[in-house]
């Protein structure tokens, strides 16, 4: 159980300066910039980022302009899946500091105007959490095993997993257990890695720690929670078998994801009992706090569910992260979103990279199928090339920024980085790469440490040459040093840009297409600001205006291939 805050006047004054922020329903027009702990900022070089590391950056992203951050999590975690394997959901793992560090930090950033939103691992905890230990401990049968998804085997003696799921990083997604005589025990359940059991949420028990946990943190000032997972907390009674549909069969591209949100232990109706509850939690709170939903579930209507007006405040819009850079696919889900969120009352988002998917630089220029979690590497097929990703990001990022809704930003996108595909394999420590016995790659490559400054050591990414993650040679130009006082520069995009979404109050505005005329060339129109995107390889002609943003240069009354521009209306 978390231990209450044991000092409340200190608590106070944190929680005071989160109510001095404006209440404006922030969270339905914010820019949310994705901090990933280990990667941001190391402060006494040990290669790992940390939450001082953090805390000594934060102006940066003030000059940069977002309104929130949201940090990965950074508790005590043995670190098997890059912490979201937790141990203990109230305290915060010395790799990454210490509490006093997390409320310094939360300090900074609410003085600095930034909210706080931290990361919520609901689903499972690490298999060194306590209550996992007590329950393997335990008896088949006791209070401590009902907190998480133990089963008998099947066959004869148990000896067969108790269904057929597998696990999201490959592999079976039972682990069986040995008694303490020796003997062969039950099995636990887990999506993810042998380390990360599932909880059962069915049981009561469960939701009290949850509730703890959320007032534990809520007590301390953050602004609010990016739960993990937010699809998978509740599975089918009886566990039902299931096979997923083979991507490119009969069922293939879209109708095998819409399958796949079927699946018995995604999106089942049950979930959403539990976010009315936080959501109450969360009202009786000050300030205006909220929690937003990783559920990975088609299509969007569905999706929409999450944040009904008693649930969740927001969900990230994956369907739109999955989108090519192609036009009429692009209008598509832009349609499909506002009006599925705008139909239970909530803002849409919009997000392009992640710590989870291969980053948008390089992503949009893939020519090959690479699904969600693969990763790319130097044996991938249909690789990018760099300058044409580079570009098609720089527009997907001015057409994103232009559209009504929250956006979420992840570290390193406005410098303008590329997956890291030539990771060395000995370097690789996603749980994907392992359980797939290196056959998928995994994320490691959009998680590499960031670069600050051209001429120092880890490119000023802490005090030494230590990077969890070696980072490429050739990194030196795209610092944020670097690219600082460069007009053209990717940082510079995204400054500027948002910059002039706030001016221009596009986040709260309104869209409206515009016809071109062209099949690969988007138009649209959000209040004063004309917004076109072209996302084919020829320049077209450009209607006369004043360019307000470029992605890119602008011919001669022309916009090039990959581009996007603003116009003032
Ligand atoms: C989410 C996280 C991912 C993690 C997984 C298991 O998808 O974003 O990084 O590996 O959940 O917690
Ligand atoms: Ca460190």
């Amino acid at each position: 159980m978390c231990k209450r805050l044991a000092f409340e006047g200190e608590a106070d004054s944190v929680s005071a300066m989160t109510s001095v922020l404006p209440r404006t329903e922030w969270w339905r027009s914010a820019v949310i910039y994705q901090i990933y702990p280990r990667s941001f900022a190391d402060s006494n070089g040990d290669g790992m980022g940390d939450l001082l590391g953090i805390r000594d950056r934060l102006t940066s992203l003030t000059e940069l302009g977002v309104d929130a951050i949201w940090l990965s999590p950074f508790y005590t975690s043995p670190q098997r899946d890059a912490g979201y394997d937790v141990a203990d959901y109230c305290d915060v793992d010395p790799l990454f500091g210490t509490l006093d560090d997390f409320d310094s930090m939360t300090a900074r950033a609410h003085e600095l105007g930034l909210r706080v939103i931290v990361d919520l691992v609901p689903n499972h905890s690490s298999s060194d959490h306590r209550w996992f230990q007590e329950a393997l401990a335990a008896a088949p049968g006791s209070n401590e095993r009902a907190r998480y998804m133990f089963r008998d085997g099947r066959g004869e003696s148990g000896e067969l997993p108790p269904n057929n799921w597998e696990s999201v990083f490959g592999g079976r997604a039972w682990t069986r257990v040995t008694n303490a005589d020796g003997t062969p025990g039950q099995w636990y359940l887990h999506l993810f890695d042998t380390t990360q059991p599932d909880f059962d949420w069915s049981n009561p028990w469960v939701r009290r720690q949850f509730e703890d946990i959320l007032r534990f943190w809520l007590d301390r000032g953050v602004d609010g929670f990016r739960v993990d997972v937010a699809h998978g907390m509740i599975k089918a009674n009886g566990l039902p078998d299931w096979t997923a549909p083979v991507a490119g069969g009969s069922m293939g591209g879209a109708a095998a994801e819409l399958a796949a949100s079927r699946a018995p232990f995604w999106a089942q109706d049950g979930v959403h009992e539990i976010y009315r509850e936080w959501r109450e939690i969360l009202n009786s709170y000050d300030g205006e706090r909220i929690l937003a939903a990783e559920a990975w579930v088609d299509p969007l209507t569905d999706m929409a569910k999450w944040v009904r007006p008693d649930e969740m405040h927001q969900a990230f819009n994956f369907p739109y992260l999955e989108t090519p850079w192609a036009a009429q696919q692009l209008r598509a889900v832009i349609d499909a979103s506002i009006s599925a969120f705008s139909a239970v009352e909530a803002p849409s988002t919009w997000v392009l990279s992640n710590h989870d998917v291969v980053r948008h630089a390089s992503r949009l220029a893939l020519t090959a199928e690479n699904p969600q979690g693969h990763g790319i590497g130097p044996k991938s097929a249909g690789l990018p090339i760099p300058e044409l990703g580079l570009r098609r990001a720089r527009a997907a990022t001015a057409l994103m920024l232009s559209l009504p809704g929250s956006a979420y930003i992840y570290q390193g996108e406005e410098l303008g980085l590329p997956e890291v595909i030539s990771l060395p394999d000995e370097a690789r420590q996603d749980p994907t790469w392992f359980r797939t016995n290196g056959e998928r790659y995994g994320r490691d490559g959009c998680r590499v440490p960031i670069p600050w400054e051209a001429n120092s050591p880890a490119y000023g990414f802490g005090p030494s040459n230590a990077s969890w993650l070696p980072q490429p040679a050739d990194w030196a130009p795209l610092a944020r040093d670097a690219q600082g006082n460069d007009s053209t520069s990717t940082l510079s995009l995204y400054r500027h840009a948002l910059a002039l979404r706030r001016a221009h109050e596009l986040g709260t505005g309104e869209l409206e297409w515009l016809e071109t005329g062209a099949e690969t060339v988007l138009g649209l129109r959000n209040g004063d600001v004309l917004v076109y995107a072209n996302t084919g390889d020829t320049a077209v002609t450009l209607p006369a205006g004043e360019a307000l943003l470029s992605s890119g240069p602008l011919g001669d009354g022309e916009l090039p291939a990959d581009t996007t521009v603003w116009l003032r209306a």
